[in-house]
């Protein structure tokens, strides 16, 4: 069993149209390859609402804001195709970059306000090449929905804004974060972790778990975060970027839960980026993870 690779616009427009023709219903999971079951739960959950479903794969170099972090990106385009195969995506479409950026490309969408801070004060120009490659995607396939996972939360913010400012009529799917059994939210990049550092990296999820625990029963941001940043760093991690409290729909600073939120963080973990996040409800408390999603 193998799934069909598409490389060129052409080709891809062609199969779109047929599929069109015959009054499919079409999704598109947006993917840098390095597939893991975090990606794979995206197109299950894609296959259920979609007659067809396109899975892009494009190591977008204008999101990456450091070319060492672009270099050392794990390309499996191979090993990706075969995972896909059997659950029955219909199309891998990975394309040449000069069918995304061909000779004299000079076009940027910038979406302002949930881009800035978190991620977006730690990587300059990051969430421009996200929305511009992930712009240029949706409207290559023309796709009704798209699917993307909760554990990059901002990007998700980024994506929905720049689709309701843009009036892009595709509907955009949030599915959670996928974690390994000891809590670890599940990342291409945790590949280039060491064995060693493999198994100091689940603290970053507990720790931020206990810490939303926390807030969701009340406690100040400000008073946690001290303790929380320390034991990251007693954990291993090199680095805290960021560890903050948002709100869940708009991202706006927030200093307790007084309404449905986000706790975000980023931390080093040797030359190793992680970012992670959790949902705090205040009323309700907040489900465990390996209650809910571990795999
Ligand atoms: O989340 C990712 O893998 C990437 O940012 C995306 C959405 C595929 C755009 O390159």
């Amino acid at each position: 069993m193998s799934i069909p690779i598409i490389r060129t616009l052409a080709d891809l427009r062609k199969t779109v149209a047929a599929w069109r023709h015959e009054g499919l219903r079409i999704a598109v999971v947006p993917t840098m390859g390095a597939l893991h079951e975090g990606h794979l739960s995206l197109v299950r959950a894609a296959l259920e609402r979609a007659d067809r479903v396109i899975v892009t794969l494009f190591v977008n170099p204008k999101q990456f804001n450091n070319a060492a972090d672009l270099a050392a990106y794990p390309r499996t385009e191979h090993e990706d195709a075969a995972k896909l195969a059997p659950l029955g995506a219909h199309v891998l479409y990975a394309p040449h970059s000069f069918e995304m950026y061909p000779d004299g490309f000079a076009t940027t969408v910038s979406v302002g306000g949930v881009s800035e801070g978190l991620c977006g004060a730690y990587r300059p120009g990051h969430f421009d090449g996200v929305a511009t490659v992930v712009a240029k995607l949706f409207l290559q396939t023309g796709a009704d929905l798209a699917f993307f996972g909760e554990k990059d939360f901002q990007q998700l913010h980024v994506v929905r804004r720049m689709s309701r400012d843009l009036d892009l009529t595709i509907e955009l799917i949030a599915c959670p974060t996928v974690r390994e059994e000891d809590g670890l939210a599940m990342s291409s990049r945790n590949a280039r972790l060491s064995p060693s550092q493999r198994r100091a990296a689940p603290k970053l999820a507990e720790i931020v778990f206990e810490t939303a625990e926390r807030l969701a029963a009340g406690a100040a941001a400000d008073d946690l975060f001290r303790g929380a940043r320390k034991a990251i760093l007693s954990a291993g991690y090199r680095e805290v970027e960021y560890l903050e409290l948002r709100a869940d729909d708009d991202l706006s600073p927030l200093a307790t839960a007084e309404k449905p939120a986000r706790l975000l963080v980023a931390a080093w973990m040797g030359d190793v980026r992680l970012i992670d996040n959790v949902s705090v409800r205040p009323k309700r408390g907040l489900t465990r993870f390996f209650a809910s999603t571990a795999v």
